[in-house]
């Protein structure tokens, strides 16, 4: 997958693969994210362009709504046409990778398969631990949505749901790089020295990213996976606390939890921001996966 044709084809894929997933249990996610993109579309001033990261094929997005100042940015290939059969609706559209590293992470995840110079391939293990070694040198380059938000300055950004899918959509580049083997060390009790690597590299990505937003002088609308549990558990959510995991209400003594922000806190990076709505809530996406979706309007 080192072609631009290659990264399109995944994010398409994996668009196909979230779009057929049963949406038995997704109502109130849907109601909740629905209603919370639609006020950031009613209030934002359209006289400035109003820009929707992660815009999908508009299942979370009231495009009718929506001011003609309005442009999606997804990097699957179909997502307008998407939009356009879903709410009959053509916007103006960016087709890019946000992170600007895709490719490069796609490259480099496979270059670590053979002996530089030579046709012998590494063991998984050892690529694997290569990997981890090189990450540190895949530059995050956000510069076409720096370049964006400088030139169209935007009124209001809305992240419908893209912050959290930066880890998964690096994590499913690794492995597709690695095929028919996988990267990752398969018992959770040993160190996987390449998950700790991408943990590090994605917070670097999301910082990134964030310091875009805080240079920007948009209103923010954030809605994203704050964490996920990977088990069936009856859960419920508390008073709001800083940390998620603190929030939850469980009989379970133990929680298999992941972090799909690798540890960055948006209200501390985006702390020129003042915010003005902070929400969690659950969304059972599917078996053994229970997302925590957070919430947050930052005004500048
Ligand atoms: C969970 S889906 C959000 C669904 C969408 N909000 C909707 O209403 O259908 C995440 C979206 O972010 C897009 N995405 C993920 N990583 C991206 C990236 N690095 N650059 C651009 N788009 C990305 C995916 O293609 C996908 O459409």
């Amino acid at each position: 997958m080192g072609s631009n044709a290659g990264l399109n084809r995944l994010f398409a894929l994996e668009q196909l693969a979230f779009l057929r997933r049963p949406r038995k249990h997704w109502n109130t996610h849907l109601n909740l994210a629905r209603e919370f993109i639609a006020t950031a579309l009613k209030t934002a001033d359209p006289s400035r362009p109003i820009l929707i990261l992660g815009a999908g094929w508009g299942l979370e997005i009231p495009w009718r709504l929506a001011p003609k100042s309005t442009v999606g940015w997804d990097a699957d290939p179909w997502s307008r046409l998407g939009t356009f059969f879903r709410h009959f609706r053509w916007a103006p559209w960016v087709f890019k990778d946000i992170t600007g590293t895709f490719q490069e992470l796609a490259r480099v995840s496979r270059r670590v398969q053979t002996i530089e110079g030579r046709l012998v391939r590494r063991p998984v293990p050892v690529a694997a631990k290569r990997l981890a070694g090189l990450l540190p040198s895949v530059i995050p380059s956000p510069m076409a949505l720096e370049t964006w938000i400088q030139n169209k300055q935007p009124s209001t950004i809305i992240c419908a749901n893209i912050l959290g899918q930066i880890k998964p959509m690096a994590s499913k580049i690794i492995e597709v790089a690695f095929k028919p083997n996988s990267p990752w060390v398969i018992d959770p009790e040993l160190p996987d020295s390449l998950n700790d690597a991408l943990d590090v590299w994605v917070a670097r990505v999301l910082k990134c990213i964030l310091g875009i937003f805080q240079k920007s002088g948009s209103n923010l609308y954030l809605l994203h996976d704050r964490g996920v549990i990977h088990q069936d558990a009856d859960l419920a959510l508390g008073e709001w606390e800083d940390s998620w995991i603190e929030q939850i209400k469980s009989i379970e003594k133990h929680l298999e939890a992941s972090d799909p922000l690798s540890g960055v806190d948006m209200l501390v990076e985006l702390n020129k921001f003042t915010c003005h709505s902070k929400k969690r809530w659950i969304w059972p996406l599917g078996s053994k996966q229970i997302h925590i979706v957070e919430a947050l309007v930052l005004r500048p």
